[in-house]
């Protein structure tokens, strides 16, 4: 079966579309400190929001277990995501365990960047690969309206140096353009990027949860922002650096780098998903937009050996046909939907 997904890596478990498990996101928190408009709306995220009471978060000692079990099955692919990651205590603790998991050569955390500054350096020194950091605008009016946070810019920033003076480089900063409210900035998160060293990733925004009032008009399709870079600093395409990558690649002619566009809306990557998704409380979701999800948390708690929960997530992703971003719009649009901040981002 030449040029499937993930092939090169070793041998995994596939689905019914025949995509191997290679990526594991982990959401270790559903609380953040930020309420970007398109994630978490401080409407419905507000004070009288649930988040989950601690009791019912996996253990690090639990989330250790899974991973095992997971890179048993061909994982090889860890991101750490939440909400805002940073928020769970002692998250360098988690690192170390996934770090020194056998199979797991990749360990990446995707975060808000507030609080890297403070936990970069022990991070990297529990094990840390890479860090992707959310960074919507470099105007401070604008960045703390995408985020609707009293959090200054400066942190975030200063968080960003700090993760690359840490090695853990390349930094890739993850923005999500929404029209009218963040686009004018593109071209000046573009430079910040060039000149730092950093990967800008433009993603387009996505129909995710049902709190956010999406609609398409909001979406600053990929096309777009790639006409607007290559316009000012001209660049080629870039082959994907493995199997399965969300990222389609750009490099600049001059040699200063690269950037991504990830583009679900406009041209989905369905067909070469190789992701599953922990949410906090040990829901195993097999896409990012199913209706629900699979609890690994009762089966760990009901004393299961390791040979049957292996067995039971190979019967969970077998089974898997999710491809919502290829059948957007397909009378997918009721489906109940889990939101970011719960599932992982
Ligand atoms: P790398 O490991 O660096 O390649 O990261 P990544 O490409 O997995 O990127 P990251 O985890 O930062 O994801 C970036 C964004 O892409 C996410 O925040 C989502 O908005 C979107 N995204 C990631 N995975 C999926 C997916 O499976 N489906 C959809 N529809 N969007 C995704
Ligand atoms: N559309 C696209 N990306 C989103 N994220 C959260 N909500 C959305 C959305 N509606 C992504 C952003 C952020 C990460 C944590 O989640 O990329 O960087
Ligand atoms: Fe928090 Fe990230 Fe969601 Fe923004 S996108 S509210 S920073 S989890
Ligand atoms: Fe994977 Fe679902 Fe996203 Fe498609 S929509 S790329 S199947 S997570």
């Amino acid at each position: 079966m030449a040029n499937t997904p993930g092939d090169a890596v070793g041998p995994a478990i596939r689905d019914r579309r025949a995509r191997p498990l290679r990526d594991l996101r982990i959401s270790v928190t559903d609380r953040c400190n930020f309420r970007c408009g398109y994630c978490m709306p401080r409407e419905v995220f507000g004070p009288g929001h649930a988040f989950l009471p601690r009791s019912e978060l996996l253990s690090y000692e639990e989330l250790g277990r899974l991973v095992r079990v997971f890179a048993d099955l061909g994982v090889s692919k860890v991101r750490l995501t939440g909400g805002e990651p940073l928020l769970r205590r002692d998250l360098d603790a988690l690192v170390s365990l996934v770090a020194s998991t056998p199979g797991i050569t990749d360990v990446a955390l995707t975060t808000n960047g507030s609080l890297l500054a403070v936990h970069a350096q022990r991070l990297r020194d529990a094990g840390l690969h890479r860090v992707t950091v959310s960074l919507d605008s470099l105007d401070p009016a604008v960045f703390a309206a995408m985020g609707d946070t009293k959090v200054p810019l400066s942190k975030v920033l200063d968080g960003i140096a700090a993760a690359a003076g840490a090695g853990l480089a390349p930094v890739k900063l993850n923005t999500v353009l929404r029209r009218g409210m963040n686009e004018a900035g593109l071209l000046d998160l573009v430079e910040f990027a060039r000149d730092g060293g950093y990967v800008l990733r433009c993603i387009e925004y996505m129909d995710v949860g049902t709190t956010n009032g999406w609609g398409p008009s909001e979406v600053v399709s990929s096309a777009e922002v790639l006409g607007r870079i290559a316009a000012v600093h001209p660049a080629e395409p870039v082959a994907p650096g493995r199997p399965g990558e969300v990222a389609r690649r750009w490099r600049y002619l001059d040699g200063r780098g690269e950037f991504g566009l990830i583009s679900s809306v406009s041209m989905p990557f369905c067909s070469t998903c190789t992701r599953a998704r922990l949410t906090a409380v040990g829901e195993l979701y097999t896409c990012l937009f199913a209706t629900h999800g699979r609890d690994l948390r009762a089966l760990l708690r009901g004393g299961i050996d390791d040979a049957a929960l292996h067995a039971a997530i190979a019967a969970i992703w077998g089974a898997r046909d999710d491809r919502y971003s290829e059948l957007r719009g397909a009378g997918t649009a009721d489906l109940p939907k889990p939101e970011m901040s719960y599932l992982g981002g």
